[in-house]
């Protein structure tokens, strides 16, 4: 697929999605947010597809929204283009999607991150929401989803200071899975998507539907959601071949059926 703003590959059942606009050190124009979503759309479509990693590359995973695109724009341009809006086809991505990151991942780059369901981060790897510097607020779930991830006052910290927190410092308050070598990250991800895409797609389906739902809702109707993914899951061939291939002491083979 021919995009200007981004590669993107398929190997095996891997998806990889690469920003790709090195001089503006990723920075995240609506055009490269289009291809972005365009192609995680064709990944979605591609059942041969069961996992996806989005990265910057080997030196930065995106320095934010693209500032020269924003700066002399009115409200009202913002709202009728809807800008951080039509992100929401990364959200809407139902297979795995797991970020690897070196260096800056900030601001919008940084929401990009923490839209994803794993995030492997580079040891250079550097998290944060500088908005406020530009006069602005995070406008893709900043202040959303920090909070959700590592609690209110981290997420006033990181708004309201503007500043950056290490790949360590990421990783002890959770928001990172594992903090790598930076020429290895990307690797790692994939590594890490290779196994998970060796699971039965239906039920990493279901649980990244579950998982997600559990931060939207109160417990009850979160539990609710999940026994009926996980009854659910007993119509699918998947289950029977799990549970069978659990019994017969054989690897399971998974269809996605
Ligand atoms: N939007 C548009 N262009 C950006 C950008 C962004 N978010 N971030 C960096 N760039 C551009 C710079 O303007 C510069 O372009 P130039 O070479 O034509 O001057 C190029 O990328 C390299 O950036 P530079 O600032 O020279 O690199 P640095 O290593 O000195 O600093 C950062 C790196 C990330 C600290 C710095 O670029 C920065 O603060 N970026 C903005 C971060 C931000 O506020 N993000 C939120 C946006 S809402």
């Amino acid at each position: 697929m021919g995009y200007e703003f981004i590669l993107s590959e398929v190997d095996g059942a891997v998806g990889l999605v690469t920003l790709n606009r090195p001089k503006v050190l990723n920075a995240l124009s609506p055009a490269l947010m289009a291809e972005v979503t365009d192609a995680l759309g064709h990944m979605e479509r591609d059942e041969a597809v069961r996992a996806v990693v989005i990265t910057g590359g080997s030196r930065v995973f995106a320095a934010g929204a693209d500032i020269a695109d924003m700066a002399e724009r009115s409200s009202v341009d913002q709202l009728l283009r809807d800008q951080t809006g039509r992100w929401a086809g990364v959200t809407s991505l139902t297979k795995p999607l797991l970020a690897a990151v070196n260096g800056y991942a900030l601001g919008g780059g940084c929401e990009l991150a923490l839209m994803c369901d794993l995030i492997i981060a580079g040891d250079t790897a550097r998290f944060g929401q500088p908005e406020i510097n530009l006069g602005i607020i995070a406008g893709a779930g900043g202040t959303q989803r920090w909070p959700r991830t590592a609690g209110k006052y981290l997420a006033m910290e990181v708004n309201l200071l503007g500043g950056q927190l290490t790949a360590q410092r990421a990783y002890q308050l959770g928001l990172v899975n594992r903090v790598v070598p930076a020429e290895v990250t990307i690797e790692v991800a994939r590594r890490l998507a290779r196994t998970i895409a060796g699971k039965p797609p239906l039920a990493a389906r279901m649980i990244k539907e579950s998982v997600n739902q559990s931060l939207e809702t109160p417990l009850q109707q979160g539990l609710a959601v999940e026994r009926r993914n996980f009854y659910f899951l007993f119509a699918t061939e998947d289950q029977k071949e799990g549970m069978r291939a659990f019994l017969e002491k054989r690897r399971g083979t998974f269809r996605g059926r």
